[in-house]
């Protein structure tokens, strides 16, 4: 995934972001931090945690209708052992977003009850929203504030001033000042980022991509995947992922002039079907290997 990292790894303006967070930081009482839950451990940019430093922070597991819900709750399992607070949620069905400011309200529970003897009652609670591109970060903000954040591409070079949301009295939500990118510090991070689709196609090899992800799922959640593309087990067991690809293209009937298995046209199937959750609710980054949660 070597291309993934010199393609898309921007160290420059990370630095910038991180210094526009680091002068936000002053305004706001938590931080909520987005992830999406099918990959609760490589949606998180590891740099973060040194940047807001010990403000209460909160992880938010978005896109949850689409992750294996047995995992999002060892995640939050997870999550409570390391005294880090989080919810579940999506913002596709509105699932879970009432969670969100009693939780909040309860991480800051301290401050409040201070607040309050201090006659501060109704001081308003102002909350960052971090993610990098594509956990949701736009759905989340629209669809607690019903308002609509204005679209600004994520790329480097873009700026997004800063923009203040009010999502229920007395609270109200800072948008990520700048772009938060992923870290590719381990090459599974952009890859499981890339099976996502959080990682852009047209910079990738989609059959080696899929490939790749054929034999995750082989590995990881061969009854879904066997039961989909209506393969049998024993048959895909020692095949490389390229084969169990060839195998889908063919039972598929994807042909191309010759007789020759279109290889790319299946690549394209799998990564979708994957990401639209056709093959169920997966998730990818398993709590119980990722015990050092990064947030
Ligand atoms: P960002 O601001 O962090 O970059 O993310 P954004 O909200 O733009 O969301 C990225 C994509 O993820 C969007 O899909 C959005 O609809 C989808 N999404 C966000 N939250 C959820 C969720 O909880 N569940 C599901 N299933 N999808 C979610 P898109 O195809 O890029 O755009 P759109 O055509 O859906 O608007």
């Amino acid at each position: 995934m070597e291309e993934i990292k010199s393609i898309q790894w921007f160290p420059g303006h990370m630095t910038k972001t991180k210094r526009k967070i680091e002068s936000q930081l002053k305004l706001i009482d938590a931080v909520a931090v987005l992830l999406d839950a099918r990959v609760p451990y490589s949606s998180c940019n590891p740099d973060l945690r040194s940047v807001i430093n010990n403000k209460p922070r909160i992880a938010v597991l978005n896109k949850c209708d689409m992750a294996d819900p047995k995992e999002t709750k060892k995640w939050i399992n997870l999550f409570k052992e390391k005294g880090i607070a989080s919810i579940a949620l999506d913002c596709k069905t509105g699932k879970g977003l009432n969670t969100f400011i009693p939780a909040v309200k309860n991480l800051l529970s301290d401050k409040i009850r201070t607040w309050n003897e201090k006659g501060m009652t109704g001081k308003t609670i102002k909350v960052m929203v971090v993610g990098i591109p594509n956990v949701g970060k736009s759905s989340f903000i629209n669809r607690m504030s019903k308002q609509n954040r204005a679209k600004v591409e994520d790329r480097p070079g873009v700026t997004r001033g800063n923009q203040w949301f009010t999502i229920g009295k007395g609270f109200d939500l800072l948008d990520t000042p700048g772009v938060l990118w992923p870290k590719f510090d381990d090459p599974k991070v952009g890859e499981r980022l890339a099976f996502i689709g959080s990682v852009k196609d047209n910079i990738l090899d989609t059959e080696h991509l899929s490939g790749r992800l054929l034999e995750y799922l082989r590995d990881n959640y061969a009854e879904p995947l066997c039961m989909r593309y209506k393969l049998n087990k024993d048959d895909i067991t020692d095949l490389q992922g390229y084969e169990i690809l060839e195998m889908i293209g063919k039972k598929r009937g994807m042909l191309v002039s010759g007789g020759e298995t279109d290889t790319e046209r299946a690549a394209a199937t799998v990564l979708d079907e994957f990401r639209g959750a056709v093959l169920g609710r997966l998730t990818l980054d398993k709590a119980e290997e990722h015990t050092d949660v990064r947030i």
